[in-house]
This record gives structure tokens, sequence and C-alpha cells, in this order.
């Protein structure tokens, strides 16, 4: 059946792009927040729901079915969906045979809650029941509520070929592990996603071929914790160490991965979000530097530079442990940009480990972060055992003292660009000037220049004149 992409202008958590399949006639408005997990799981949602009938639509007032993928790592998170549910019901008011469901981890978090106490909503689905969706949906346009949350040890939606809502045309993502099994005691992923299992390389391989075959030119292979991936024939990683001989012997680990997918497809850029800095190996690194295909770039979240707060975290490094790690990566790959995830204001957080904090992010100079408050998340060790002893305006100054310093080496790292030729995949129109393109360079560094005869996908060289702390200004060189 023929198909057919819209691009449409990308608002707040909607899709970019709309999915048309022949002879649907249901309409399905979902939006995400949170994670690019949870883009790439609207993917799914979507072509799932493609074969029962549903057209993705953008206009949430002409939807039978609207869903939105949430997110609970932060309570600032949990209110921006409350707010869009209340939205939802205003246009149901208009529209009385709309359906509205709530996808992800709030879902899973606040299970039938959702049904009894707010009565907002039709319909929650966990992250792992989402190929539950045509029964729950069944039941809901019979005029019943629905819930499924339940999790799994296995489902990693491998042989699903999402839609592609969220993408360019130039870049996607593809999921290679689900759930964390870290249980870092700020964290409430663990709770909502559940344990962590590895998808079958091949379905991998595959998607990233059709990817490529269908004109994308980069891949960003996502996992709460990719360094973790471990493939030796499914289920969960700790029955590793009783899989037979043979499955322990071809066994797949994130290094044989990278290096897999960059050897298939020597010409599509790979990328890959998160890193763990406590299951970051060493091979990992040497898989990047001997592929340029693999692009220089590693968010390397650390949360504190204090050992002590890292412990009551339950990251499983020493302040040492992660510089000793930095060095590796600028030993093995000297031009890599690396990037952070801060957490300020943690339990028992002293003026003092706010101070080595700022010193390791001197001693890294990253090339850019993302810094937050601590939010206390219900059922976390944090909330149960320790006491959210930080005042919020305390917590705010040292968030502010981190982001300006990181702004300052943001900007130190996109100085040392001028003067110098970068190559670009080009992404789309930048953001200020349709008559600039904007794109990224290997580091992640976005650039922006004037347009020639180039089109969105194309690789250019790009030579640097200026720069902000976020973007390159350049013009384009021939080569
Ligand atoms: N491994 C994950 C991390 C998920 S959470 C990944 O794929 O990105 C993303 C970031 O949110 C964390 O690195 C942490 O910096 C922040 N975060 C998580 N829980 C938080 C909390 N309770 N309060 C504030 N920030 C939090
Ligand atoms: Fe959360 Fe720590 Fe996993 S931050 S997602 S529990 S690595």
């Amino acid at each position: 059946m023929a198909s057919e992409n819209i691009i449409e202008e990308k608002k707040q958590g909607q899709a970019l792009i709309t999915n048309k399949k022949d002879g649907n006639t249901k309409l399905l408005f979902i939006e995400s927040y949170g994670c690019q997990m949870n883009l790439n799981d609207s993917e799914i949602v979507a072509s799932i729901l493609a074969e029962e009938g549903f057209n993705t639509t953008n206009l949430l007032e002409e939807a039978d079915l609207v869903l939105v993928n949430t997110c609970s790592i932060r309570e600032k998170a949990e209110q921006t969906i409350r707010k869009r549910l209340q939205k939802y019901n205003k246009v149901r008011r208009i529209n009385p045979n709309m359906k509205i469901g709530v996808l992800g981890c709030m879902a899973e978090r606040l299970k039938t809650k959702f049904l009894e106490e707010e009565k907002m909503v039709d319909l929650v689905v966990g992250p792992d029941a989402y190929r539950d969706l045509p029964n729950l949906v069944k039941e809901v346009e019979s005029g019943k509520d629905a819930i499924n949350v339940i999790l799994s040890k296995e489902e990693t939606y491998g042989d699903v070929s999402p839609v592609r809502l969220n993408s360019n045309g130039v870049s996607a993502f593809i999921s290679i592990t689900r759930g964390c099994d870290n249980m870092c005691t700020f964290c409430v992923v663990p709770f909502t996603r559940g344990r962590e299992r590895s998808r079958d390389p091949q379905s991998i391989i595959k998607e990233a071929q059709d990817l490529w075959d269908s004109g994308y030119k980069e891949i960003t292979l996502l996992g709460q914790n990719v360094d973790s991936y471990l493939w030796y024939g499914g289920g969960l990683k700790k029955d590793f160490k009783n899989a037979s001989e043979i499955a322990q012997a071809t066994a797949v680990d994130f290094s044989k991965l990278l290096e897999m997918v960059a050897t298939t497809l020597p010409k599509i850029r790979i990328r890959f979000a998160t890193s763990n800095p406590q299951d970051m190996s060493i091979d990992v690194l040497h898989s990047m530097a001997k592929y340029d295909n693999i692009c220089k770039y590693i968010h390397l979240p650390v949360q504190s530079g204090s050992t002590k707060i890292l412990k009551k975290m339950n990251r499983q490094h020493t302040r040492e442990e992660y510089m000793e790690l930095i060095d590796n990566v600028k030993k093995i790959i000297p031009d890599c940009a690396i990037s952070q995830d801060m957490i300020t204001g943690f339990c028992g957080e002293t003026e003092e480990d706010h101070q080595e904090t700022l010193s390791l992010m001197e001693y890294v100079k990253y090339d850019f972060g993302f810094m937050f408050a601590y939010s206390e998340r219900p059922g976390t060790l944090a909330e149960k055992k320790m006491e959210d002893d930080v005042p919020l305006a305390i917590k705010k100054r040292r968030l502010a003292e981190i982001i300006n310093l990181q702004q300052a080496h943001s900007l130190y790292h996109t100085e040392q660009f001028i003067g110098k030729t970068v190559e670009i995949l080009i992404e789309g129109n930048s953001k200020k000037s349709d008559a600039h393109w904007m794109g990224r360079n290997t580091q992640n560094a976005v650039a922006v220049f004037p347009k020639g005869d180039e089109k969105i996908g194309d690789l250019v060289m790009v030579k640097i004149n200026q720069c902000t702390s976020a973007t390159l200004i350049g013009t384009r060189v021939n080569s």
C-alpha cells in the first residue's frame, strides 16, 4: 500500500511529519515529551496503529484518538503533561467522540490513578505494552477504559518498523536497548521502563540498511545505557553468565555492534546515546577511533564532580575514575566532543561538593551540557531514604553557576573551529533564516551557512568564520 509523509511545521512535542496510508480512515494525534527514546517509541506506536486504520494528524481538533507519550524524569515534566491533558479535554468538548490516552513513563508510574482520579483519560499504556494497543483501542472505542502497564523482560519491538514522524528525512533514531538496571538513586527510569534488554543486532542492521536505502544519512543508536548493550540470543543481561558457551563466544557487545553497523554501512553517519561512564569500555573508544563514520561525540553524563555525591547517587564510579575515562577519550580520540548531564542540589550536596562539580567541569571542558536542579521522584531510593535538604534557592544558584561555566566552555570549543573547514551534514533550514542551511559536524556542533546549490542530506565542507557558544557560522567551500 502507498504511504505518504508530509513535512509540517513542528510545534512543541508534536511530530514533524504525518503518516498517511491508503485506506486508513481514522486519525491519530500523537505527541511526545521527554527523551529521544520517547520520540522513537511514538514512531513505533504510529506504525502499530497504522495497521489498525489510523493515519496521523497534526490537528488536535480533528483527531479520533489523542495519545501523549509522557516523561516522569522531573516533576516539571509531569506538570507539562497534565496541562496538555487539560487542553485535550477542552477540545473534547467540541469533539465528544475523541478518545484520549497516556503512554510512556507517567502511564507506568501512575497506572490506574489516571483512570480513577483524573478521569481525563480513557487509555493508559506503559512502554512495554504497545503491541497490545490494537486490543486496547478496540476496548476504548466500545466505550470502556483500557489499561496495560505490564513491563517485559523481552520486548524490544525489534520487528516493528517505525514510521518516521520525528525525522527530517536525513537522521533517524534506532533503539538498541530498552530499560535500565543501574538504579541511580535519584532516577525514576528503572521503575518506569523496567529491566534492561538488548535487541537482536541483525534487526538493528536491517533497520539501518532500510534507512540508508530510503535516503537517510545519519542514525542515532538509542538506549538508556547503550554501552551495556549485550546480545547473546535474548533475555536479561544477568542471565549471560548462565548462557551456553556458544552464546557467550558469539555475543555482541556495544563496541562490536558499532563495528558491525560502521562496516555494513560505511557511508552512514553513526551517533549513539546515552553512555554511562561505568559501562563505557575502551573497546568502544577504539571502535570510534577506527571508523570515520562513527561521529566523534560522546554524551557522558556525570551528574556530580564529588565522589561523595556520586556514591549517594549510586553511580558506580569515583571522580577520579571518571577523569581517567576522560583522559582515555582524549588520548584515543583527540578531536572528540564530550557533553554532560549534571544535577545540582542532590541530597546532602555541600558548597564543597558543588565546587568539585565546577572543578571537574574545568578539567573536562565539556562541549555541551544538560543541567538540572534535583527533583525528588516518588518511589526512588533517594526519596525513600534521603532528605531533599538543599533549599531551592541554593539549587538554583548552583545551577546558574554551572550553566554559566558551561556556556564559557561551549564558547571556547566553538571558537576553536574559527578559521577551520569542517564537514557538515545538511539537516534543513536554519531556524533564523530560510536563506541559510543548518547542519552538524562530526562533533555535533551546529553550523549555519548561506544556501547555494546544495540540498538537504548533502555532506559539504564549510569554512567557519564566526561563532556563538552554540553555533558555528561559515561559508561553503568547494572540496
Ligand atoms: N541514561 C539516560 C538518563 C536518563 S535521565 C539517558 O538515556 O539519557 C536524563 C538525565 O536527567 C540524567 O542524566 C540526569 O542528569 C537527569 N535526571 C534524572 N533524574 C533526575 C532527577 N530526579 N532530578 C533532576 N534531574 C534528573
Ligand atoms: Fe537513570 Fe541512571 Fe539508568 S540516570 S536511566 S538509572 S543510568
